[in-house]
């Protein structure tokens, strides 16, 4: 197998500190590193350190005369197997998001036919600016692949989500996409079917029941799973998001439309039932307004139990896909109730959620998954985190199964 070669393109950023040790890492699983580094970067990492530990050249400079005569900037981005821009700060996203290239960096990353990876590093503050999270959304819809940020303390003295991943966890990501041949799309010919959002469940035609459930855990996974090559079905309750880019979105409302349509886009060779669909629906749906016939008089409405969409399509029989994925919304016993849950609903995987917090309709969550070996602890971290960690875990579930 010819060695893996890596472009690292290296941001201003504290957590720059870090990156001899990403170098280090990587060289031990036998990746080969060239080193971008930004006028930025420098002021916090040096060049002599980076050229010591990659013992090669360090980029720098956009017009450099002689690497351009001996390599220019489009044969160092085609050179590699992928991109990893790490850390990478709002400035880099904002470039990459809207084409910009003035300078080695951002010409790199949009010379690039490969892979690009980004391991975002920045204050809380900035992290949660609707700009940088619209940018981190374009990039996403691009194909980009996120890892972190996680939450933790700060340089800066502050606490929350913005540290870059850690050294580790950034190297596993990048074995993840460079296994196989086909890189960065280890699920290319797999159809993934996913559930998202509430559903709604009509009363009479201005009413209705529902959640607070906001649809980003799954719109999240459906973009990762993109990302990975795969086809996908998202089928979405309503919420505000706009359909990400390059998936078959089927909007419903109700939890036996969302079961019709689930059922409509099979065969698939995973489901990942996200939605929060509503347990009830009301018997009876009246046409018209209900009106308040005597004041003070209180109406019932009688419910009735929904189908099970997850525990249908995991049903055993040659239409169950291979891996049926549920979430749960748990306030407590999160592990044991997981497993219950797992096995009433035959499925392979859960992914357990502690919904006592923000999670619902925010955008953080921490997860344990739960399978028959046993659970692993996912740390709190940004719902588009999560999603890229379950979907390479779903990568690696077919490529073991190959
Ligand atoms: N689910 C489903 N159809 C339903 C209810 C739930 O497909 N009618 C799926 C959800 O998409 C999720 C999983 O089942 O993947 C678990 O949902 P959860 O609300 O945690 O569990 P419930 O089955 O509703 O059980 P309980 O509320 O008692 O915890």
């Amino acid at each position: 197998m010819t060695q893996k070669r890596v472009l690292l393109i290296i941001g201003g950023g504290i957590a720059a500190y870090k990156t001899p040790e990403l170098i280090r890492q990587l060289d031990k699983a036998g990746i080969a590193v060239r080193v971008i580094l930004t006028g930025a970067g420098a002021q916090f990492v040096t060049p002599l350190t980076l050229a010591s530990i990659t013992r090669d050249i360090v980029h720098t400079q956009l017009f450099d005369l002689t690497n351009e005569a001996q390599m220019g900037h489009i044969e160092l981005s085609r050179s590699a197997d992928l991109l990893v821009v790490a850390p990478a700060t709002a400035d880099l996203m904002a470039k990459m998001a809207h084409g910009l290239a003035n300078d080695l960096a951002s010409t790199a990353l949009l010379a690039t036919d490969k892979p690009v990876m980004m391991a975002p590093a920045m204050n809380v503050r900035m992290w949660e600016q609707p700009a940088v999270a619209r940018n981190v959304d374009t990039l996403r819809g691009d194909g980009v692949i996120f890892i972190g940020p996680d939450e933790g303390a700060m340089a800066c003295g502050e606490f929350g989500v913005g540290r870059m991943a850690e050294p580790g966890a950034i190297v596993d990501a990048i074995l993840a996409q460079l296994q196989g041949g086909d890189i960065g799309k280890g699920l290319a010919g797999r159809h993934i079917l996913i559930t998202a959002g509430p559903t709604l469940e009509a009363i009479d035609p201005v009413r209705y029941l529902s959640n607070r459930s906001s649809g980003k855990q799954g719109y999240a996974i459906a973009l990762a799973c993109i990302a990975l090559g795969a086809r996908v079905t998202l089928v979405s309750g309503p919420t505000s998001l706009d359909p990400p880019r390059g998936v078959d979105v089927v909007k419903v409302e109700s939890a036996r439309d969302m079961l019709a349509a689930s059922q409509a886009a099979l065969p698939c060779d995973a489901f990942i039932g996200v939605a929060a669909v509503a347990d009830w629906r009301p018997s009876t749906t009246s046409d018209r307004k209900m009106k308040r016939v005597d004041k003070g008089t209180i109406g019932k409405i009688d419910l009735t139990e929904n189908p099970d969409i997850l525990a249908s399509i995991a049903k055993a029989g040659p239409a169950r896909p291979v891996l049926v994925i549920g979430f749960a919304a748990e306030t407590h016993d999160l592990e044991a109730y997981s497993q219950a849950k797992r096995l009433k609903k035959n499925c392979d995987w859960i992914v357990a959620n502690d919904v006592s917090g923000d999670v619902m309709g925010g955008d953080f969550n921490e997860a344990l998954l739960v399978t028959a070996n046993g659970s692993e602890r996912w740390a709190r971290t940004s719902k588009a985190s999560i999603a890229a960690i379950l979907a390479s875990k779903i990568q690696g579930y077919f490529s073991d199964q190959a």
